[in-house]
């Protein structure tokens, strides 16, 4: 996590570096500081806490240049303090550093550079770079081959940034596992963690690839390998606009991207159906009939809401595909000695595509032989680049700490894929597809729906239940896993304490945490099991719990056990999840609201986590 910002040009880069790291600050909020290059010397700034506080210290210690590096801080070694937060720096103060990711043989290196005279001041394993890369231009000259021979030492991740005073036409960047770009402006140039840093200059980027170095100067960037050899790389623009990273009136970037679902679900849909609406074309990825009969079973990873999405494919391919569907957090996958072979597709899901976890496991799998989709939202990111196949999944920036838009994205890839596999292998007919493929169409109109509907009921009932303290989401099926992912979003932004259980397994243990008032999130979208949830939705009711009920259009008897009911319009057994989470994210929204949380930084988490 960290968010990297550097620039080269003719503006004061402070402002630059400011608005960069305010855009980056989804990536971590705890500190944050800059470095810039002055007459002969490096100015530095930092401090705790988020890019406002930095803003103010600089309205206070002023400092400007052309060159500069930032960073916003999501604390891994070191509490966030103020000689914790990034740039690090040699100490003669020549050298400054800004770092993403970790140094795994910090330590060894630490006593090393220690037994040599280096004097340390941070906790961070990050000051070793800005020491190390100090020792070998001493001994060399060369600031390139000082951070070159640097990278060859250190082990972990990495997304450096180095300013040199001995060079102030320039700065030097630096990737592996964590991301990295280079923007690419007229007359400037910058490196961004990701595009939104940058976007107010420039669309072109080199993305760069793991273990290369870029040389930026204001009219020049020349990226290398890590034996030192020049490399070549394509431009890429970016589609995203300005807009697409601001809030556009609305109070959070949370609601935002909850309004804007009508719109990425109608993206991934228009995109994908075959001209005549009886095939389904996943952006030419070759997952056909040859090939899914070479195949025995699926494993899905993902991390955090990905997971939850990809929980959803689990129920889908394995009750319509009839095929053995595992599903794993990315966390465990990784170092269990998982069961997968070349016959195995593996599905990894992420938002960001820099997930270490989920990256890590996609490595594991294609070295077990297996074949990777990879169901990615950013473009040319780790995740997308090393999978065999991917599948984007349209939702745009998505800039919420907690993922709203992006879940549905995933969602209705889940829904893609499980049709496009189902109809390859025979596992569904032509009617039943388009009995299906109709009520997709709908789903923008229905979500929109929801949100001109819900959210009036939501804001109205909210008050009743902001004095929770446990918060129980309960269903069955589809709605069990819906259940978990409205269960994060409320511990996520709330701070509340809430749980996801299966409905049926409430009276093995959890039963006996429902007291007088216990809130219970009960999902009843899925009309088969209708009468058994609510069932177990009576036995809460009847120890005291207040009840509210998330149920489709036409099941109003829920409404003899709920104390509050939100209806989804009617739609496909298959598709209930993705209208259910639609009242959950603005339940969860305004219970945050209410309490007065920060909804688009919460406390302690990052959107992008690069670390294991
Ligand atoms: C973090 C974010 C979550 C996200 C998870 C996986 O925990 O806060 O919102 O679901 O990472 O991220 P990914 O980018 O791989 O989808």
């Amino acid at each position: 996590m960290c968010g990297i910002v550097g620039y080269v040009g003719k503006q004061n880069a402070v402002p630059v570096l400011i608005s960069g790291l305010q855009s980056l600050e989804y990536r971590g909020y705890d500190s944050a500081g800059v470095a810039v290059l002055e007459e002969n010397s490096i100015g530095i700034r930092k401090t705790k806490g988020k890019v406002d506080n930095l803003r103010n210290l600089l309205l206070n210690e002023p400092v400007s240049g052309n060159i500069g590096i930032g960073h916003t801080r999501w604390a891994t070694h070191g509490a966030p303090s103020d000689m914790n937060a990034h740039p690090h720096f040699s100490n003669d103060d020549s050298i400054a550093v800004v770092h993403n990711g970790i140094i795994e043989n910090y330590q060894e290196l630490k006593d090393e550079l220690e037994k040599k005279g280096y004097e340390f001041y941070s906790e961070t394993d990050t000051e070793t770079v800005a020491h190390l890369i100090h020792y070998f231009y001493k001994q060399g000259n060369d600031l390139l081959e000082a951070v070159r021979k640097t990278l060859e030492r250190i082990e972990g991740s990495y997304a450096l940034g180095v300013l040199c005073t001995d060079y102030p036409d320039q700065l030097i960047a630096a990737r592996k596992e964590s991301p990295l770009i280079v923007g690419l402006g007229k007359g400037e140039n910058f490196i961004a963690s990701d595009i939104p840093a940058i976007l107010n200059y420039t669309k072109d980027a080199y993305i760069l690839g793991d273990k290369e170095l870029a040389v930026i100067k204001s009219d020049d960037v020349k990226l290398y390998d890590i034996k030192g050899n020049e490399i070549e790389r394509e431009v890429y623009t970016y589609k995203w606009d300005v807009e697409a990273a601001q809030k556009n009136g609305y109070e959070h970037f949370m609601l935002k991207e909850i309004y804007e679902q009508p719109k990425v679900v109608k993206d991934n849909l228009s995109k994908r159906f075959s001209e005549d609406g009886k095939s389904i074309e996943l952006d030419g990825i070759k997952l056909g009939k040859k090939e899914l009969e070479n195949i025995n079973q699926i494993y899905i990873v993902a991390c955090g809401t990905a997971y939850y999405a990809g929980l959803i494919g689990k129920y889908l391919l394995e009750r319509i595909v009839r095929i053995p569907v595992n599903a794993d957090v990315a966390s465990e996958f990784r170092y269990k000695d998982p069961l997968i072979d070349e016959k195995t597709l593996v599905m990894v899901i992420s938002q960001s595509g820099e997930t270490a976890d989920t990256h890590s496991a996609l490595k594991l799998a294609k070295s077990k032989g297996a074949r990777v989709l990879g169901v990615v939202n950013a473009v040319g990111s780790s995740i997308a680049r090393d999978a065999d196949d991917v599948l984007y999944t349209l939702a745009g920036f998505e800039i919420a700490v907690a993922s709203t838009k992006a879940f549905s994205a995933q969602v209705v890839a889940m829904y893609l894929i499980t049709l496009h596999i189902a109809q390859e292998l025979g596992k569904i007919d032509e009617k039943e597809f388009a009995e299906i493929k109709k009520a997709m169409d709908n789903l923008p109109s229905q979500i929109n729906d929801i949100l001109n509907k819900a959210v009036l009921k939501i804001r109205g009932f909210v008050d009743k239940y902001i004095e929770s303290k446990n918060v129980f989401y309960i269903g069955r099926g589809l709605d069990y896993v819906v259940g978990m992912e409205g269960s994060l979003k409320l511990k996520e932004i709330a701070y509340l304490h809430s749980e996801p259980y299966a409905a049926g397994e409430l009276k093995h243990g959890p039963i006996a945490l429902i007291e007088e008032a216990t809130l219970v999130v009960g999902v009843v979208t899925q009309e088969a099991l209708f009468d058994k949830t609510k069932s177990n939705i009576k036995e809460v009711k009847a120890r005291g719990a207040k009840v509210l009920a998330i149920a489709m259009e036409g099941n109003s008897s829920i409404e003899d056990v709920a104390d509050d009911v939100i209806y989804i319009p009617r739609t496909h057994w298959m598709l209930t999840s993705l209208l259910a989470n639609i009242p959950q994210q603005l339940f969860a929204y305004y219970m945050a609201l209410g309490l007065g949380e920060d909804i688009d930084k919460p406390r302690n988490l990052a959107k992008s986590v690069t670390v294991e």
